[in-house]
């Protein structure tokens, strides 16, 4: 934040607060704050005097979620006493909330990470720094003596700390270089980033540079929000160095995050900052440095070029990141797939006119279309819940395009280095459009000359970005970690790419039309589901105490069977385990006893008959069966009534599995709370897993 009006700091603190709280889906397992001990003295008569020094930052660090970092601040603020009461003109204060992957979740390892005792450089980091130890063995056999003058020690098990330790190395020997010169802020960023390998997005905030604050990134996400923006005149909705400042004297405030959502109840106005690119926020103004790609020689400052963007408007509400009157974010995003759906298919599905035909219109994709047809292969490329739905609309893809589609888990194919072709149309799903793995892949599929198309509900996303051509899915912000309108969303938009993709042959048009009849309807069968809350209930307090649930699903209701078991595994804590019904007897038939729950998944399309065998021979076996099925079949889908049975709508085959996975969720949702565990924050998970 940089405030060129009178603050307090409990309102700075309170901005912090708040914005952690919003990004706290991202990671919740420890947090931290840094923000100034004391109003900064008269600016000097060179406000880029990089030697003078201000009162050091305050830097808290805690174990655990936001409210324990806010309880720790005000009761240490109340021991130290601080003056809560006191103002600044201009306040820059940098939080993170944080997702352990380099040491254990303690305060020591928490964010922002410093150069020292005095919190010379202060660091918040979003991604993984890779070259960290080789890093600092090199820093070690170079660098050793005068690093030990300077008293480096490091406190923690991150990668992130080496980051503002070289900051501090890099500033006290450009100072020892320059003389009289005055070294400024964003050089000693852009050298630092010179020897850093990884993803990031990086605040750096320093005790040398007061009420400065610098961003960069390379891979991780950042933007910049500008509240009160005095535009550029000139050219209506450019963007150059310093043309933030006010010239009237009004209030600006700038916010730098990972997401919109700390975001957007200050401002919609934004800036998506991209790779290389350095903000440095100082007076009240922003320029943006773009890192050229020589990098510069060693020991010299690395030559950054000045970047002109036009500012954009976010398409969130406030209300989309708020639970309304819902428990748990997962309970509300379950709850609106009738409307997420509805935003989903808006204006993209056309039925009536004159010729009375019924097709798709995929803006985002319509010059790539020919080029898609002529694919030798489809892949499929996501991970997690995208990876599933992605599955679930193989089916309808291959029968209407009649292109091969092949499924790959983004990590997998990189692990492989699996072989992607320039006939290829490689289709990327991610809900975040952030996911460090599938984005390497787009990078990979990219270098491997592949159509690459974005399937994300993140239009500014570094996947929606990099694609050649894609869709949104467009079901508004999803916040519970669990994906719920997501899944359903992509599973949509997937059936209406293949429509699309399918092109309009008279052989295939009974079947088109009975598609897009039924995804009209799939808002209101969504609502008719949704009503088995209550049953769901029920029968997650019978599994309260279950150690394990299997569930089996096959052909258009396989990538339900492994959501289902996702969604329980993820929220609920028990293990859960989705299976191929095909390979039943090739292995897990060993599991089946009478005490170990099974749910079938025999809902009505070409796969039925296979299915009510499977629920015989699971019977034969004394299994405890649940059985989703069609409305009306529950007392012939039953061998001797001795199952328990969820009826629900009957749609099209391939939208069957937006409604079947829905009472799933509902169950995997009520499991959790029953079960007394954290719904929107699962242990150990993070919604938007931004490193390998
Ligand atoms: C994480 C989330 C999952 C999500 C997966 C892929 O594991 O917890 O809910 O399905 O990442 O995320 P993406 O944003 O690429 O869909």
């Amino acid at each position: 934040l940089n405030y060129n009006v009178e603050r307090e700091r409990s309102y700075i603190l309170q901005v912090l607060f708040n914005g952690l709280r919003r990004l706290e889906y991202r990671g919740y397992d420890s947090a931290g704050i840094a923000i100034d001990s004391s109003s900064p003295p008269p600016k000097p008569q060179c406000s880029s005097d990089s030697k003078f020094i201000s009162s050091p930052p305050l830097v808290f660090r805690q174990e655990g979620n936001i409210e324990s970092l806010v309880k720790s601040v005000y009761k240490e603020v109340d021991e130290i006493e601080l003056n809560l009461k006191e103002s600044f003109s201009i306040h820059a204060g940098i939080a993170h909330t944080r997702w352990a992957t380099h040491g254990e979740p303690a305060p020591r390892n928490s964010h922002p990470q410093t150069s020292g005792p005095a919190n010379e450089f202060m660091v918040v980091h979003n991604g993984v720094i890779t070259n960290y130890e080789v890093f600092l063995l090199v820093l070690v056999q170079v660098l050793k003596a005068t690093l030990i003058l300077h008293g480096f020690e490091f406190k923690s098990e991150t990668d992130t700390e080496v980051i503002p330790k070289l900051a501090k190395f890099v500033y006290d020997k450009a100072n020892e270089a320059a003389g009289d010169q005055v070294v400024t802020f964003s050089q000693v960023v852009l050298e630092v980033m010179r020897h850093l390998e990884g993803a990031y997005a990086l605040i750096f905030k320093s005790s040398y540079y007061p009420n400065e604050l610098i961003a960069c990134k390379r891979g991780s996400p950042l933007l910049l929000g500008v509240k009160e923006l005095e535009e550029n005149k000139d050219n209506g909705s450019g963007f150059e160095e310093n043309k933030f400042l006010s010239k009237d004297g009004k209030p600006k405030e700038l916010f730098l995050s990972s997401d919109a959502n700390a975001v957007v109840e200050h401002t919609k106005k934004v800036l998506v900052i991209e790779d290389g690119e350095v903000v440095h926020i100082k007076d009240g103004g922003v320029s943006i440095l773009k890192y050229e790609n020589d990098m510069g020689k060693p020991g010299t400052f690395s030559r950054a070029s000045s970047v002109r963007r036009a500012l954009s408007v976010l398409e969130m509400e406030v209300e989309q990141i708020n639970k309304g009157h819902y428990e748990h974010y997962m309970q509300k995003e379950i709850h609106e797939q009738p409307e997420s759906l509805t935003t989903t298919m808006r204006g993209r599905l056309i039925r009536g006119g004159s010729s009375k035909s019924k097709s798709v219109l995929l803006g985002g994709l319509k010059d790539h279309l020919k080029t898609i047809r002529r694919s030798r292969r489809i892949v499929f490329i996501g991970c997690g819940t995208s990876y599933n739905a992605a599955l679930a609309a193989r089916p309808i893809f291959e029968e209407l395009s009649g292109i091969p589609v092949t499924m790959e888990i983004a990590s997998d194919l990189l692990d492989r280095e699996g072989p992607i072709y320039r006939e290829d149309t490689a289709v990327f799903v991610s809900q975040s459009g952030e996911t460090a793995d599938t984005l390497l892949a787009l990078q990979y599929a990219l270098e491997n000359g592949a159509l690459c198309v974005g399937v994300t509900n993140t239009a500014s996303s570094a996947i929606a970005r990099n694609t050649h051509c894609g869709v949104h899915i467009n079901a508004g912000a999803e916040i519970g970690v669990a994906s719920t309108k997501a899944y359903t969303s992509q599973i949509v938009v997937m059936a209406m790419l293949s429509l699309a993709i399918g092109g309009d042959t008279i052989s295939t048009k009974a079947r088109r039309e009975a598609i897009i009849d039924g995804l009209y309807d799939l808002p209101n069968k969504v609502r008719e589901v949704l009503e088995l809350d209550q049953e769901m209930k029920d029968l997650a307090n019978l599994l309260i105490a279950e150690q394990s649930l299997l569930v089996f699903g096959r052909g258009y209701n396989y990538a339900t069977a492994l959501e289902g078991a996702l969604k329980v595994k993820e929220v609920a804590l028990m293990h859960s385990e989705g299976i191929l019904a095909g390979e039943m007897k090739h292995g897990p038939l060993a599991l089946v006893d009478e005490s170990l729950p099974i749910v079938v998944i025999a809902t009505r399309d070409a796969c039925f008959s296979k299915q009510q065998s499977v629920i015989q021979q699971l019977h034969a076996r004394r299994g405890r069966l649940i059985v989703l099925c069609s409305e009306g079949d529950a007392a012939s889908v039953c061998p001797g009534k001795s199952c328990r049975t969820i009826e629900v709508p009957q749609v099209e085959d391939c939208l069957q599995p937006v409604i079947n996975v829905v009472p799933l969720q509902l169950l995997a949702y009520h499991l959790t709370v029953l079960r007394g565990f954290n719904v929107d924050q699962p242990r150990n998970l993070a919604k938007s897993v931004t490193t390998q």
